[in-house]
């Protein structure tokens, strides 16, 4: 296999070529600028591995998601959360001893501290949970070491992750001005996380097993993605050497928007849109395909997958057991169904390769379980944080990690003098 060569203004440079273990192919230009002086261009990073990376594969022509060398849907089969988040932070999975203190440990760091508590009432009761979420992520730096010691960073990944679930019920209970509960030392992740939501200090809530078992895929469906938008704010973030629990509130707040993780509830507020005006599903295909009208289909295209992603696959499998096993029916979904038939035969969506991504299915699902839409990115988040820990961990190992720093190809005014007089 040769390395690749590049001619430019009458000069040669040998750039050598790199291959991963699923013999996807690289050529590093570590070296170009130094060598050359040039730059290379690639706005949104579509061609360009920022790092190595041993956490996720993902085959987007082929439609293939594995952790750690795992199928994702054996994982969302057989699996629970707090497994997969031990396998992508740790690299392999736990032995059954370990898994147990590692869920014990998961619970016992699910507690917030007392004055971090209170931190929600200065929140407006309007404001949005994933703003609460990523202020208090942030915060919980100011209550817990920000060290670097092996010691304390395992510590503080367990509190990370044991609270982040527990915040993020809390702001959904001061969102609607409830008492909050706390977490249950008998409940696995996924079950203890709906309780922390549900319940009230006065009404013992029943965890049902069809909605924790779906809360559960949920979560190891979005627990990592490799260099996603949020994932690279977290490594972009880590690589100033900003401590564990700055880095994930950057993830958080990469998170939010629409074109990510906030599609899950763009899509049903789209879909509500629809219903509103009608059920019109046909309308807002043809708007989609209007780049004027400035509206696009949410749940809809990935940067990655260009046949199917698989996530999408299993939830919306998910999405019909779930809602007859809750004996929800939603009309939302019938207007999803329809959306996606008529764009799956489409030409403008067929040539641009545009199929449902996780998040056309994932809000049907949230709304049948009873989450209020502003949370629905909040549970991407939470599924999220294993993986963005494990990136910021290896972020961090990295024998060539260096601070995050693009170059730009400036276009604005050359030298220019101040006005004498003005
Ligand atoms: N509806 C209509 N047209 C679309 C859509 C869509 N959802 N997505 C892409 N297109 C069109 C674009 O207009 C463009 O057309 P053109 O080539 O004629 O100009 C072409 O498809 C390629 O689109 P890009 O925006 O260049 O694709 P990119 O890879 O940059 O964006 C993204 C991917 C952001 C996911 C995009 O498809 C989109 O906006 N989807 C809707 C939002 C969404 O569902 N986001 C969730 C992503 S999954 C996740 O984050 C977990």
């Amino acid at each position: 296999m040769d390395d690749a060569n590049l001619h430019l203004d009458g000069q040669s440079y040998a750039l050598p070529r790199l291959e991963g273990t699923e013999a996807e192919v690289a050529v590093d230009i570590s070296k170009l600028r130094g060598q050359s002086g040039a730059i290379t261009y690639d706005p949104g990073y579509g061609n360009t591995g920022s790092c190595k990376s041993a956490i996720t594969f993902v085959d987007g022509e082929k439609g293939i998601l594995r952790y750690r060398g795992y199928p994702i849907e054996q994982l969302a089969e057989h699996t629970s959360f707090s497994e997969v988040a031990y396998l992508l932070i740790y690299g392999d999975l736990p032995s059954v001893e370990t898994l147990r203190e590692w869920r014990d440990d998961l619970t016992t760091h699910s507690f917030i501290p007392e004055k971090m508590a209170r931190l929600f009432e200065h929140f407006p009761q309007s404001a949005h949970p994933m703003g609460v979420l990523s202020a208090l992520t942030a915060s919980m730096s100011a209550y817990y070491p920000d060290s670097n010691e092996a010691e304390h960073v395992d510590l503080n990944i367990r509190r990370l992750l044991g609270q982040v679930k527990t915040i993020a019920a809390y702001s959904y209970k001061q969102s609607i001005g409830a008492p909050s509960v706390l977490p249950r030392r008998d409940l696995e992740y996924a079950a203890n996380f709906l309780h922390l939501m549900f319940a009230t200090p006065d009404v013992e809530y029943h965890v049902s097993e069809v909605m924790a078992k779906t809360m559960n895929t949920l979560l190891i469906l979005h627990a990592d993605h490799e260099q996603n938008c949020s994932t690279s704010t977290v490594r972009m973030v880590g690589s100033s050497e900003a401590n564990l629990y700055a880095s994930a509130s950057a993830g958080v707040s990469a998170l939010w928007g629409p074109l990510h993780g906030g599609a899950n509830q763009a899509v049903i507020e789209m879909l509500e849109r629809i219903q509103a005006d009608g059920g019109d599903y046909k309308k807002y295909t043809e708007l989609a395909k209007d780049k004027d009208s400035g509206f696009r289909l949410m749940g809809f295209g990935h940067r990655v997958y260009k046949n199917f992603d698989p996530r999408a696959t299993i939830l919306k499998e998910a999405c019909d057991e779930v809602l007859a096993d809750l004996g929800v029916s939603d009309p939302l979904l019938d207007i999803a169904r329809n959306l996606e038939e008529i764009a799956l035969k489409d030409d403008f969506f067929v040539e641009r390769k545009l199929y449902p991504n996780v998040d056309f299915y994932s809000g049907i699902i949230y709304r049948a379980m009873g989450i209020p839409m502003n949370m629905f990115t909040v549970l991407f988040a939470i599924g999220r944080m294993p993986g963005w820990i494990a990136h910021w961990l290896e972020m961090r190992d990295d024998p060539d990690g260096r601070i995050h720093r693009p170059r730009q190809i400036y276009i604005g005014p050359t030298e220019r003098d101040y006005p004498k007089t003005r």
